[in-house]
């Protein structure tokens, strides 16, 4: 039935070299850990110079884990960043790219026109077999995928990571209806093979995380909005009283309002199952910050001020 990996290793040998499209914040911390578990990687994006941010930023990342590996060893924490370095290569070619490619991963913005094109120059010079991926976190891995061949669908799967990619253990298995077993089975092989944990679920929106996280935020800022309590004391009463790492607020700034309002946006308007529900109508206060620029914590200012 399963073609069962016996280590790391044999995943490595089945997925060989990765390539990763997109050198921002998810696609660098992709290209880092699979670079870190022994993979070669090519990383890709639009110019050399988002390609040497993306470098700049694994190398920072990598430090912090080098610091940890080899607390007091300096010299060791050069070679350990340096080799891991080595192995990921930069390009501006998704289609070179992908030539030699066992897995390829999309993690360009959230925009699925583009996504979509850059999957049909992938599929056109991907080998035959290679597994094709998106780290897409709100839109449907069955649409984005809808123009390519049916050989291409069965091994085309949403494989979504979570910010920060080094630090966050989860990464989401996505499996369309098309998707064949065998995909699945190696995704999940190469997710364990990188030190992460898979969820395996269906092509529906927000997978598991988002789907019960959206409802969870607007909720919480709608009890702000209807005055119930501060945002201070409802992320107190949460972590306090629920457990909760960070409280509502704290983590709808780290997201981003823009991001979360996109989302529901989308999903209010047109998502699978979802459109018209009034969890993900718009919130006033949600608009109000994200039209005054007020974005969380990258912006200084979202609930709280940073
Ligand atoms: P980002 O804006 O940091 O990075 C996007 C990168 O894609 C940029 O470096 C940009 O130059 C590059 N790019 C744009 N067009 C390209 C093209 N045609 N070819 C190659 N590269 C191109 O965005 P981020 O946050 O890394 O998000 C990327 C994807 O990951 C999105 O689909 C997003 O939904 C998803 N995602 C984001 C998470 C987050 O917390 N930021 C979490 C999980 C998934």
């Amino acid at each position: 039935r399963v073609r069962a990996f016996a280590s790391s290793a044999a995943a490595q040998a089945a997925v060989g070299r990765v390539a990763v499209i997109g050198g921002g914040q998810m696609g660098a911390g992709i290209a880092q850990v699979a670079a870190t578990h022994k993979h070669d990687v090519t990383l890709v994006d639009v110019s050399q110079e988002a390609l040497e941010r993306g470098k700049a930023y694994m190398a920072k990342s990598l430090g912090r884990v080098a610091k940890k590996k080899f607390p007091d060893d300096a010299q060791a924490q050069g070679r350990f960043v340096d080799e891991v370095l080595s192995r990921v290569a930069l390009s501006t070619s998704p289609a070179e790219a992908a030539g030699s490619a066992g897995l390829v991963i999309e993690a360009v913005v959230e925009n699925i026109k583009l996504k979509q094109d850059i999957f049909a120059g992938l599929a056109a010079a991907a080998p035959e077999g290679a597994i094709l991926a998106s780290n897409t976190s709100s839109l449907p891995i069955a649409k984005i995928s809808e123009q390519l061949s049916a050989a291409r669908k069965k091994r085309f799967i949403g494989l979504h990571f979570f910010n920060p990619v080094p630090q966050m253990k989860l990464v989401e298995v996505v499996r369309t209806d098309e998707a064949d077993q065998q995909a699945v089975d190696d995704a999940v092989a190469f997710v364990k093979g990188i030190g992460k944990v898979p969820a395996v679920c269906k092509d529906t929106p927000g997978f598991i995380v988002n789907r019960l996280l959206l409802p969870y935020m607007m909720e919480s800022i709608r009890l702000l909005e209807r005055g119930v309590a501060s945002a201070r004391d409802i992320d107190a009463a949460m972590k306090l009283g629920a457990g909760y790492p960070m409280g509502p607020f704290e983590l709808c700034d780290y997201v981003g309002l823009d991001t979360i309002k996109f989302i529901v946006d989308g999903w209010h308007k047109e998502g699978k199952g979802l459109a018209g529900d009034k969890q993900f109508a718009p919130s006033a206060k949600l608009d109000e910050l994200v039209k005054n620029g007020h974005l969380g914590v990258k912006t200084g200012r979202g609930f709280y001020e940073y």
